[in-house]
């Protein structure tokens, strides 16, 4: 790896985390990454804190030795119930998505005050990390619990039309049941890095309850966090910088599916054994 360039070391719980990855890729270009897929031990969004802390700090001490100088929990569960374990535990800036997201959903608002409709993972939401950090900027939320989603989204059930059908249905029933408790929501924040893959099938189940709502994912605002901490990076590499991967599951699968929420080919994937 190039030394003249920073080492950004990311991670998730398995592919979600990619999501980040793309926008970092592209807001951040001069840095070296190495991105860390906790696959063998997805998902993290039904487990308890005391788990998921020790998950993360395993993937967070394996990315400090490879070198990182900055880490960023690509991941919203272990960001809402593991980002102040973390920060206390690592010499290097931590970077977790719920603060950016929150701070992109007020931007969003134009000076008004909205309620924020909030999709995340069961562990997520029972933290109550997004209330909090909404309620400090001044916003209105809501959170729902979309434990569905995530397994929906890792079997690719997006696009086919008869498997697409099943996600669709299952998105209207989280969705009327999350707008029936606030119905007054305009800004929907996608508070789990899988659902950016859902987008399109989110705004169409919008659109079938009549309910317009400007949808906010975190990972491009994580992104722009990490632009301005490390200014230098975000200009055109001078240098090749290279991208690793280590999955703790089937090198193949993270190769096949991670390719679709990168939005490019994985190269350079490794197995990586992070214990049980
Ligand atoms: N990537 C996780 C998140 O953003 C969801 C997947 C999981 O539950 O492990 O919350």
């Amino acid at each position: 790896m190039n030394r003249n360039i920073p080492t950004i070391g990311v991670f998730d719980s398995g592919f979600g985390g990619l999501t980040v990855l793309r926008s970092l890729l592209s807001l951040v270009p001069s840095a070296n990454y190495v991105y860390v897929g906790d696959t063998a031990r997805l998902p993290y969004g039904s487990k308890s804190r005391e788990t998921i802390a020790r998950y993360a700090l395993s993937s967070a001490h394996f990315l400090a030795e490879k070198g990182a100088d900055l880490l960023v929990i690509a991941c919203n569960t272990a960001s809402a119930l593991a980002l102040d374990d973390i920060k206390a535990d690592m010499p290097i800036p931590v970077v977790g998505v719920i603060e950016p997201g929150a701070e992109a959903a007020l931007h969003t608002s134009q000076g008004s005050k909205p309620h924020v409709l909030v999709l995340a993972t069961a562990a997520t939401t029972q933290s109550g990390a997004y209330t909090r950090a909404l309620h400090a900027l001044g916003l209105r939320a809501t959170e729902k619990a979309c434990p569905l989603l995530v397994p929906l989204v890792e079997e690719g059930w997006l696009a086919e039309p008869a498997q697409a059908a099943v996600t669709l249905e299952v998105l209207h029933i989280y969705l009327l049941e999350a707008l029936a408790q606030a119905p007054d929501a305009s800004i929907l924040l996608l508070g789990c890095t899988h659902y950016p893959l859902l987008k399109p099938l989110i705004e169409a189940t919008l659109r079938n309850l009549h309910h317009p709502m400007r949808i906010i994912d975190s990972a491009e605002a994580t992104a722009g966090a990490v632009a301005a901490l490390l200014p230098r990076a975000t200009a055109a590499p001078d240098v090749s910088p290279e991208c690793q991967f280590y999955a703790t599951d089937s090198v193949d699968k993270f190769q096949r599916l991670g390719s679709v929420f990168l939005g490019r080919p994985l190269h350079q994937v490794h197995l990586l054994d992070l214990g049980g």
